[in-house]
């Protein structure tokens, strides 16, 4: 890509435009899913705008993300060929006609939803579930690199296309610049482990049980924190990951040294926590490495008291074929509806609606009370990201969470 239009003017539609022309003519770096367990970065063409509703961004900032394993591991529907990246922050080097309010020059980052903001559901706040942005029928939701969420490509790349731009673009206040880590975990995790809280009914002073200690669990444990959360258990066999839990103040319980659902009846007077949030998804396994994709939810069912709730963030498909385990082949689990059924528990799951908490997250990291990007391990350029989901995909000890830059000089 040859690109160094920082400050180009608002510009006019799309097709009478000789700029968006001549990005066309360039090819831009990005990453691309290749086939299981291979990414490679490649040259791609340049996004560019294609609506007059669609800003150009260049990404400055961008995560791998625990859902990019799903998909890097070939356990999804994703074509080769795309460009993953959901989790995205970068300035905004164009916008179309009809754009109104984000300007050239804006710092924005990017729900990792893409949402219309005029549909049943974007009206409602569920913008996790457009009904609009999904040109796929009976599909709702979309999303930027990822499968099954329509045909946008990701921002693991130089640049990103935006769609319904006013709508999907935070615009971030100017210290932002220097501290992209932090504000770029708006693009996804914060919001939903915070979601994961809110699916639970989390109240302050009430005890909460959050399975994984991955990005999203971790962002689980600081939202509880946040809202004064009595005492907040996180459950994971990686002492790294289990030390950054203590960090924000939750308690490490490692499920390799014994049973979770023991360790947490014992620290809340054999009742269970109030809330339980699950933060790991299909892929769930045992500590000895063995798929279980109802292992974390029956542990829910077993952790949270009677009458409690459950929130539901880690990612499960509606069809897994490679599934070691028979059901989950056609997407079913063996659920402990009986006991969740006795217990008179309750259950919320989905996509994280980012918009709904994003604007608000903002101001916690604004005023300091909230750094998420202390997760962050490794922050790489572009070109050693197929490294970054290497490590990180093998949950190697130290890799707790990659930040791409894929405009970096180095
Ligand atoms: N709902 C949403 O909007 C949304 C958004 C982002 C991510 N996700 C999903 O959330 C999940 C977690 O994402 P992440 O980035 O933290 O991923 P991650 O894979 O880095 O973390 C998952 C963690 O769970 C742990 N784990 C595995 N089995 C376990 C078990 N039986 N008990 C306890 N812990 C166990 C792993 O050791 C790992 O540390 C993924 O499924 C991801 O796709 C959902
Ligand atoms: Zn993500
Ligand atoms: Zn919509």
């Amino acid at each position: 890509m040859v690109w160094g239009v920082a400050g180009v003017p608002r510009c006019g539609p799309a097709a009478n435009n000789p700029l968006i022309e001549k990005i066309g003519v360039f090819a831009m770096k990005a990453l691309v899913y290749e086939g299981p367990r291979m990414v490679g970065v490649e040259d791609v063409p340049d996004a560019r705008i294609e609506r007059a509703t669609d800003a150009l961004v260049r990404v400055t900032t961008t995560n791998i993300c625990g859902s990019d394993l799903h998909m890097y591991e070939g356990r999804t529907d994703m074509e080769t060929g795309r460009v993953l990246g959901h989790e995205n922050l970068g300035e905004v080097v164009q916008v179309g006609a009809a754009v109104d309010h984000v300007r050239v020059g804006d710092l924005v980052c990017m729900p990792f939803n893409i949402s219309c903001g005029f549909c049943g559901n974007c009206e409602k706040g569920l913008t996790a579930f457009c009904l609009i942005a999904n040109p796929t029928p009976a599909m709702a939701g979309a999303a930027y690199g990822f499968a099954d969420m329509g045909p946008y490509e990701g921002g693991q790349a130089e640049l990103l296309r935006v769609p319904y731009a006013d709508f999907n673009c935070l615009v971030l206040p100017p210290e932002a610049e220097e501290r992209q880590t932090d504000y770029v975990m708006l693009s996804d995790i914060f919001p939903t482990g915070w979601h994961a809280t809110e699916l639970a009914g989390l109240r302050a002073g009430e005890t909460v049980a959050i399975y994984g200690a991955g990005p999203v669990g971790l962002m689980a444990a600081l939202s509880a924190r946040l809202k004064s959360a009595s005492k907040v258990f996180v459950v994971d066999r990686h002492p790294d990951r289990l030390r950054l839990a203590e960090e924000v103040g939750a308690i490490p319980v490692n499920d390799a040294d014994a049973s979770p659902v023991d360790q947490i009846l014992d620290r809340t007077d054999g009742i269970g926590a109030d809330r339980g949030c699950e933060c790991v998804g299909f892929q769930a396994h045992d500590p000895q490495g063995h798929e279980h994709p109802n292992m974390t939810l029956n542990n829910l069912v077993r952790s949270v008291r009677f009458a409690g709730s459950i929130g539901v963030v880690g990612l499960f498909v509606p069809r897994d074929p490679r599934s070691p385990d028979p059901l989950y082949k056609e997407g079913e689990v063996a659920f402990d509806y009986g006991l969740f059924w006795f217990k008179g528990q309750s259950v919320g799951n989905g996509q994280c609606n980012v918009k709904a908490y994003n604007r608000e997250l903002m101001r916690l990291i604004r005023t300091g009370q909230a750094r998420p990007s202390w997760i962050v391990s490794h922050e790489l350029p572009l070109r050693k990201a197929p490294e970054g989901y290497e490590h990180f995909d093998r949950r190697d000890r130290g890799w707790t969470k990659v930040v791409l830059h894929p405009n970096a000089m180095t």
